[in-house]
């Protein structure tokens, strides 16, 4: 067997606040093969963000450990910075810079040389689309044009592991369907790892070999979109949406509405 590229044993996060501690994740064990897209689902408020913040090294885990491209989370966070990219939930990029200043920004935030860091930038727009728009300002892009902007800057350093945080939120159908066709071509390319969170389920389906699905900060199911399907859907040709629902504990829209008597 080929060694995983993420383990995590009780990983673990709880906010201290006014209020008193917040568990966002209560102890989370994965096992994530190199070259898989792996869903990451779960309610609003199920830790999802919070885990992947601590996959990423933004926050320090309160619990639990965890092994990403073979370098430990809490021993060496460098090491794993090194090899992965982050695209946040709320893209980062800066409204007033041109989309080539904040790719050549972000190469040389990675400590490549001058000339490295303009070649990687064109490389990376010819990569996501992006070569009509290096002049453009980051204000004056789309949202789905600014998606691509912030996968080609988590991609600059060619991370083995790739960590999107709801890649495709408020995007139209069309670019949904771009971003789907690019994850799979980086993939596809390069063998990266692709660990991304969706609340939409369709996406989820098509796009993900394997997905976790999270609530209250725990693993409450894991399966293929098939298998998934195939255990908590109900009916033959229930949908991801049915399992979800079953699975989650959430009762359909329907169930909630007052029954007229
Ligand atoms: N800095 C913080 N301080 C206190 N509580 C926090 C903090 N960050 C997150 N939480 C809480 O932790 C829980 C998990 O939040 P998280 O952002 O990980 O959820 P999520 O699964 O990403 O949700 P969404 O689908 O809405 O993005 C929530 O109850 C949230 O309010
Ligand atoms: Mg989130």
């Amino acid at each position: 067997m080929p060694t995983p590229i993420i383990t995590t044993a009780g990983l673990a996060r709880t906010f201290q606040t006014k209020r008193g501690p917040v568990e966002a994740v209560r102890g989370i064990d994965l096992t994530v093969e190199r070259g898989e897209i792996i869903g990451f689902l779960g309610p609003n408020g199920a830790g999802k963000t919070t885990t992947l913040r601590m996959l990423t090294t933004l926050l320090a885990p309160t619990g639990g450990s965890a092994t990403i491209a073979g370098r430990d989370l809490a021993r060496d966070p460098r090491g794993v910075r090194a090899r992965i990219g982050y695209v946040a939930q709320s893209g980062g990029v800066d409204p007033a810079v041109s989309v080539r200043e904040e790719l050549v920004t972000q190469g040389r935030l990675y400590r490549l040389g001058k000339d490295e860091a303009a070649t990687r930038a064109t490389e990376l727009a010819g990569q996501l689309g992006l070569e009509g728009l290096l002049d453009r300002k980051c204000a004056a892009l789309s949202g789905g044009q600014r998606r691509r902007l912030d996968l080609a800057m988590g991609l600059t350093h060619r991370p083995e592991i790739l960590f999107l945080d709801e890649p495709t939120t408020g995007l139209d159908p069309g670019s949904r369907a771009d971003l789907w066709h690019l994850v799979r071509t980086i993939r596809a390319e390069h063998g990266t790892t692709v660990f991304l969170t969706t609340h939409y389920l369709d996406e989820a389906d098509a796009l993900a070999d394997r997905l976790v699905v999270v609530d209250h900060g725990r693993v409450v199911a894991e399966g293929t979109p098939q298998s998934l399907k195939a255990e908590y859907a109900g009916s033959p040709g229930g949908t991801l949406q049915d399992a979800f629902l079953a699975i989650t504990g959430r009762s359909a829209p329907q169930d909630t509405t007052p029954v007229a008597v």
